[in-house]
């Protein structure tokens, strides 16, 4: 392993005033997103959709974009490949590689996250094509005190790691995403317990399997309340709480934090991003890896419609601009 290759593309996708786009949704989220749009999900309007954030003045604030399998391997109209739009715009391209859930068996309702079986013929498949990081989404449902089951929390954690392990070892540096979902009536208090559990396993878990923590890049939730719940957290206690959670769990090796919006609107998304860089200096760059906060927008004023175009890029640069300046606590209203 090339520990100083892996720490120079970890340092590089969390530049100050940078962050990630997730553009890796799958062929069925894309359709679900679509969907609600009006729009067709078909292998050409997922192209042209996704050339058109690649090609907007927004890119000047993403260093890197995490792409889909199919987006992998997709031209441009022109003809260029996608993944050279994205070197052109001074981004790094990245791949999700996990397969999606499956339910876990003796823990009902629960899920793992599946996809290791070859995964180092497919990680060197994806280095081939220019993909320089990866990414792995565990996902965690808070539902009631019955789950997550230690069952769910070790066994994906389990996996992070073995992931994690396998992308270094291929030269890739591994987004490690331990997602615990906002859905739910629990409190910020819950969130932050259970978000508390699942972070000390998963860094147990990447210190068993040998990880380099300088050549990583950590993706989490915020410590937010449920969606559900009836008293819904404030932005500073959002930014106190996930803070405080970071400091307890995360070791200063790591080179950043890339927050999930998961669902969070993008106004808020932006300022707890802002509010959390705004209680440095802490060890770790703290930036976005949004998906829907940074495209809700522009695929609204998209709609499919070529007219539009230049209004969804224009839409979606400035939710780039706003998260970029959050990441550095310069959001202002
Ligand atoms: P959201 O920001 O929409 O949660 O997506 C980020 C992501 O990549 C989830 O895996």
């Amino acid at each position: 392993m090339n520990l100083s290759a892996l720490n120079t593309v970890a340092l590089a996708m969390v530049t100050p005033g940078k962050g990630i786009l997730a553009a890796d949704e799958s062929t069925g989220t894309i359709k679900k997103r679509f969907d609600a749009i009006a729009v067709e999900s078909t292998a050409q309007n997922r192209r042209d959709y996704r050339e058109m954030l690649f090609r907007s003045d927004g890119m000047t604030f993403i260093s890197g974009v995490i792409l889909y399998d199919e987006t992998i391997r997709q031209n441009a109209a022109d003809g260029t490949p996608l993944v050279k739009l994205i070197e052109q715009a001074g981004s790094i391209p990245g791949i999700k590689v996990d397969e999606g859930t499956q339910p876990l068996p003796g823990c009902p309702g629960e899920t793992v996250t599946v996809g290791l079986d070859r995964l180092a013929d497919r990680l060197a498949a994806y280095y081939a094509l220019g993909a320089r990081f990866a990414k792995w989404r565990a996902v965690i449902d808070l539902d009631k005190d019955r789950i997550p089951s230690m069952t769910a929390v070790h066994v994906n954690a389990h996996a992070l790691g073995r992931y994690a392990a396998l992308c270094q070892a291929a030269g890739l540096v591994p987004i490690v995403e331990p997602e615990v979902l906002m859905d739910g009536d629990h409190d910020i208090g819950r969130c932050f317990d259970v978000t508390r559990r699942v972070m000390n396993e998963v860094f147990r878990e990447l210190r068993i399997q040998r990880v380099a923590l300088e050549g990583m890049i950590l993706k989490p939730n915020m410590v937010v309340s449920g969606q559900k719940c009836p008293v819904q957290a404030g932005v500073t206690e959002v930014a106190d709480r996930t803070v405080q959670l970071l400091k307890e769990c995360v070791p200063a090796a790591v080179p950043g934090v890339a927050f999930l919006s998961g669902g969070q609107s993008d106004a808020l998304a932006t300022a707890h991003l802002d509010a959390i860089n705004r209680r440095g200096p802490l060890p770790w760059m703290l930036t976005f890896s949004y998906g829907r906060a940074l495209q809700a927008a522009p695929q609204r004023v998209w709609a499919g419609r070529t007219a539009n175009v230049r209004a969804a890029q224009r839409a979606f640069s400035h939710r780039a601009r706003m998260n970029a300046l959050a990441s550095r606590g310069q959001w202002t209203t």
